[in-house]
């Protein structure tokens, strides 16, 4: 096992961004920057023994603080949607950007994703990396002064963790995501509608329109193309005749995840690459998941040049759910003073024949 560190070229700001490459035993290896705490690399071997990289992204550190997808960073202070850009904390009304209509998209237009991040720690033996941030009282808009580390490990068995962990002198919102694109065919290997992908989940929060605001509602998957229990092709579905499917262009929901209980780690989801045969578990202890099968995707211009389309990869972002923090139905989202968030969520590789 070992981490090795290089430049990663220079932010706007002129600030040298740097890459860590974690590699374990079989060959098998990840990058991850400290741009955004951004996961850049994940190369796994094929069912031919072949590295192949199955997350989306950019060559250069300007690619990750220019761009618009999300690929592959930690999303906070809180990831997905808030309604109206709003929340209400201990009885006071913070205001948010608004950056996706009347709402707040992950944060707003400054986002963790596009920050430089401290170095916290390399441990060569472990095989990790840990990034930390300190987001001061009134970043975004969110009370608290809230100081976060995430690390990444790689092991020798191809399990990508992250670990997340944070405090704040002051009750606030904490829900951070990893934003990968997944394509287990290799990157650059065009539409993931022929994956096969399963989500262990009986119920999913539906959405009252566009907006993606979720209507609050636990609405059961039986019997309609939101049905990813047992598996099934992602494509299957996915233009159906079907409102929550037709309004969002696609899969771009939160999943209920089951036997969610905190502090549990659990599996919650599995993929498969149909070409490649690179499989994908996905183990968390949050209590839902986002599966985004990318449909919004139009033209960046990624990793070797190559040009990533809609539906060119698949998120799934482990999370409290989307509006949670002003949803009394959901699992809160905030963490109160002088507690500490801490959470993980996985990605174990294998290969099926
Ligand atoms: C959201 C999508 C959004 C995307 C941005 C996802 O987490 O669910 O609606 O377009 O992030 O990359």
């Amino acid at each position: 096992m070992s981490v090795y560190k290089r430049s990663f070229g220079l932010t706007a700001a002129g600030e040298s961004a740097h890459i860590y490459r974690l590699e374990n035993r079989n060959g098998s290896y990840i990058e991850v920057t400290d741009l955004g705490a951004s996961l850049v690399t994940v190369a796994m071997p094929d069912r031919d023994g072949k590295l192949t990289d199955v997350v989306l992204g950019y060559d250069q550190a300007e690619g990750y603080e220019r761009g618009d997808a999300y690929f592959g960073a930690v999303i906070g202070r809180n990831c997905n949607r808030i309604e109206r850009a709003r929340i209400q904390i201990n009885g006071r009304t913070y205001q948010l950007t608004a950056n996706d209509g009347e709402n707040n998209l992950h944060s707003g237009p400054d986002g963790y994703e596009r920050r430089l991040w401290g170095e916290q720690e390399v441990d060569q033996q472990r095989n990790s990396v840990t990034f930390a941030l300190s987001s001061p009282d009134g970043d975004q808009g969110f009370p608290g002064d809230l100081r976060i580390m995430v690390r990444y490990r790689l092991s020798d068995d191809d399990e990508v963790s992250i670990h997340y962990m944070g405090s704040s002198d002051a009750d606030t919102v904490v829900n951070l995501t990893n934003h990968s694109y997944f394509n287990l065919d290799g990157q650059d290997q065009g539409s993931i509608c022929d994956h096969w992908v399963a989500i262990n989940a009986r119920a999913f929060t539906p959405v009252r329109d566009s907006g993606a605001i979720p209507t609050g509602e636990i609405l059961s998957v039986g019997d309609t193309p939101m049905d990813l229990v047992k598996g099934r092709r992602v494509g299957m579905e996915i233009d159906a005749d079907y409102d929550q499917l037709k309004c969002m262009g696609g899969y771009d929901h939160n999943f209920v995840c089951e036997g969610y209980r905190k502090g549990r780690t659990r599996v919650v989801a599995r993929a498969r690459g149909p070409r490649s045969g690179i499989t994908m578990e996905v183990a968390t202890d949050l209590p839902g998941l986002q599966f985004y099968t990318g449909n919004f995707l139009d033209g960046q211009v990624g990793k070797g040049g190559h040009i990533y389309h809609r539906r060119d990869g698949f998120c799934m972002e482990t999370q409290y759910f989307p509006n949670s923090v002003n949803d009394e139905g959901f699992e809160t989202p905030v963490l109160s003073a002088g507690k500490t968030y801490r959470t993980m969520t996985s990605y174990r590789f294998g290969v099926e024949r």
